[in-house]
């Protein structure tokens, strides 16, 4: 639970009182805060770098327990990343020293590029985001998160500030969700479990939550999603969540790869190639966390959240290299790879809810290629748009939120290599390189609006190394940047 606070933070009985600390002295506005501070400052193990922490107990003049300190560097190279960085890392270390309370100081504001509001911010939500354990499969449950984190501010917070805790948490709260459907084994969630799973998820949030079932799939003619899910015992779902306000003029659409696993089909993976592939469904997934914090948020804008799934499989009845299959909007696809299969589910995705819902803009969020993750990087997502404007305010959203993305170009004339002698299209073009582009060229083929953008998130959906504010597993990645972009709208 996350509380904004203004007074004294020495009059605080907690366990821990946390003092952010600039490389300088007499930082704070509380003589006896400044007194802990350069006192520690004197010690050679501190000197209030970034990353740096020292724990004082019993600290002189305040009620709390302890007093964490926490390096930052010089005031001005910090930002809301290093911020909510820090806060993560101090969380999990009070994760780690069993604590119940915590109470964050906000440092001084002046010289700091984030203002007060965008430090809070950053600090409520690299908190909120680090107090998170996934140890559901683990017999011994040896952590425990923190069960309140407070934050102190010198003033008392205006209007603003007194919202952030429950935005941090609608949002927060979403990312969890996200990071734990990715998480969880596929043996969990295979499609049918995963759309009662979200079923029961959606019903304490207002939101209409529907689906579409393999026989109405084979009426409306989704070639494609019934292709890639027939190698599967267990039949595709279209699922969708609607958040429709009392008044609204402008319907978005978020529409996210469901893969609950990816084996490749007959074009089997590696061993290594497939060990992650819980994570196909991360689109989905992060589709869901978003349209969860929306129901809280509350936006003046219709969101529709589209989830196609289908799980990949090798078997007797998979689909086949070579196969030519029909998508819902009448165009042929032969398949030059069933690995390339999140294109295609989210072909007939993309087409049918466009034509469903007559949307002002479509967002699509995929780990669709191993390309993007070897032009990017594990931590930077791929933006595709031709609508350039719309591709800088989704790269704008995740600068705010920490979710790092970078525009990638859509030369049209890379289309040729997505030719097929036989069908309209291939799924799998015919040169090694630049897959990632010709992924996103594969979905235009699909898409009406000239408001699209495509995310692929195949790099940092998922992490096998823990991060500040974030433990190994599903990141959460992009729950925040659609919060930020659609309140942005
Ligand atoms: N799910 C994978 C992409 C992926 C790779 C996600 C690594 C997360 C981490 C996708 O379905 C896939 O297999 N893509 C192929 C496409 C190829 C066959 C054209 C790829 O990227 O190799
Ligand atoms: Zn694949
Ligand atoms: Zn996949």
């Amino acid at each position: 639970m996350l509380i904004i606070k203004s007074g004294n933070p020495l009059k605080q009985k907690t366990d821990a009182i946390v003092l952010p600390v600039f490389e300088k002295k007499g930082q704070y506005k509380e003589a006896a805060l400044n007194e802990i501070v350069d006192s520690a400052l004197k010690m050679p193990e501190f000197s209030g770098k970034a990353s740096e922490d020292m724990v004082i107990y019993e600290p002189k003049g305040a009620e709390a327990k302890r007093a964490i300190l926490t390096g930052l560097g010089k005031v001005s190279d910090v930002t809301e990343t290093t911020l909510r960085q820090m806060a993560g890392r101090v969380i999990k270390k009070a994760i780690g020293m069993k604590l119940k309370k915590v109470v964050f100081v906000l440092p001084d504001a002046k010289g700091l590029k984030a203002g007060r509001e965008g430090a809070a911010r950053a600090i409520l939500e690299g908190a909120f985001l680090g107090n998170y354990i996934f140890d559901k499969y683990q017999s011994k449950k040896e952590k425990k998160t923190v069960e309140q984190i407070e934050l102190f501010l010198e003033i008392s917070p205006d209007a603003a500030l007194k919202k952030l805790p429950e935005t941090v948490e609608a949002a927060g709260k979403g990312t969890f969700f996200t990071r734990e459907l990715v998480s969880d084994p596929s043996n969990t969630k295979r499609p049918d479990q995963f759309v009662e799973r979200l079923k029961s998820a959606f019903e304490e949030t207002g939101l209409n939550f529907s689906w579409l079932e393999k026989d109405e799939l084979e009426e409306l003619g989704c070639g494609a999603i019934l292709a890639v899910a027939q190698g599967s015992s267990v039949p595709p779902y279209l699922a969708f969540a609607e958040y429709t306000p009392k008044t609204y003029e402008k319907t978005i659409l978020l529409v996210g790869k469901g893969v609950t696993f990816d084996a490749g089909g007959l074009d089997l993976k590696t061993a290594a190639g497939m060990l992650d592939m819980k994570c196909d469904m991360a689109g989905a997934a992060t589709v869901a966390g978003a349209m969860k914090a929306i129901s809280q948020l509350k936006p003046d804008v219709r969101v529709i959240g589209v989830m196609p799934i289908v799980e990949n499989m090798p078997s007797g009845t998979a689909y086949r290299p070579g196969d030519i299959l029909n998508t819902y909007i009448g165009k042929t696809v032969e398949i030059g790879n069933t690995d390339a299969e999140g294109r295609l589910i989210l072909a007939d995705a993309l087409a049918y809810a466009e034509e469903r819902w007559e949307p002002d803009m479509v967002i699509d969020l995929a780990t669709l290629t191993g390309a993007c993750v070897m032009a990017l990087g594990e931590k930077i997502a791929g933006v595709f748009s031709f609508n350039k404007k719309l591709a800088d305010q989704i790269v704008k959203a995740g600068d705010v939120t920490g979710d790092r993305c970078w525009a990638m170009p859509m030369p049209a004339d890379y289309k040729k290599l997505l030719k097929s002698e036989f069908a309209d299209m291939n799924n799998m073009a015919s040169s090694r390189y630049g897959g990632a582009i010709t992924a996103a060229l594969f979905l235009s083929e699909f898409v009406k609006t000239k408001n699209w953008a495509h995310i692929d998130i195949a790099g940092p959906a998922y992490q096998m190394k823990p991060e500040d504010y974030c433990a190994p597993g599903g990141t959460g990645f992009g729950v925040r940047l659609l919060c930020e972009f659609i309140s942005n709208l």
